[in-house]
């Protein structure tokens, strides 16, 4: 089995939605001790915002590809072919400003590909990126679970539909949330990690 761990926070140690990621492929790792790790920092080495030149190398048939194209696309067939190649996937997510992460969503820019990671048939949008299990470690100030700022809940309902769309559907969600709420702000990492079921 193979894990992919993206990393989306730039607090390293200090992390909460690292260390809820960390625990989870702990305890893939136990359950499953032939498999292999891929650690993936999005904060650290981020992929470029899309630019004009991204966009059209997207769109040009490879075989039309000036130079400075195929040096383009090389972030996203990169990508794409470290998510091809994982079965397992462990995204962790801060919450910033009710959304993801820009270097998250960088990397979402750079996977999403017609005709690579999805098709448009005659029954519609088809998403290529199959047999994946999917993970969300998401770290938050507040609780978005449930509560008056559930309709403020965008990150998870964003990553099932865009992740979705790419065809990878068996999604399970941790959060550890209310890391600003005193009193949970304590037990909110512990509890997410104990709520760990694989
Ligand atoms: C730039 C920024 C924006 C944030 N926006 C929100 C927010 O909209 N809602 C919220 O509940 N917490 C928000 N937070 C708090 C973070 O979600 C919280 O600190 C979380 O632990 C960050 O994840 P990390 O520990 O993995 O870095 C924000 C934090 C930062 C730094």
């Amino acid at each position: 089995m193979k894990i992919l761990h993206l990393i989306s926070s730039p607090r390293g140690g200090a992390s909460f939605s690292i260390k809820l990621g960390n625990a989870i492929v702990e305890k893939l790792q136990a359950a499953n001790p032939d498999s292999t790790l891929t650690t993936r920092n999005l904060a650290e080495s981020p992929f470029p915002h899309l630019e004009e030149v991204h966009i059209n190398s997207f769109f040009t048939p490879k075989e039309n590809h000036t130079p400075e194209f195929a040096e383009a696309i090389k972030h996203s067939d990169e990508a794409i072919a470290q998510l091809k190649d994982a079965d397992v996937l462990v995204i962790g997510v801060p919450l910033y400003n009710f959304g993801i992460p820009s270097t998250l969503k960088s990397w979402i820019d750079h996977i999403a590909r017609a005709g690579q990671t999805f098709s448009y048939s005659e029954n519609g949008p088809q998403g290529l990126v199959k047999n994946k299990k999917l993970y969300l470690a998401i770290s938050s100030g507040g609780v978005y679970s449930d509560g008056p700022m559930k309709a403020y809940d965008f990150t998870e309902s964003y990553l099932r539909s865009v992740l979705g769309f790419l065809g990878m559907t068996d999604v399970t969600v941790y959060r550890a949330e209310g890391l600003s709420v005193p009193d949970l702000k304590e037990v909110a990492l512990e509890k997410a990690i104990e709520s760990i079921a694989l």
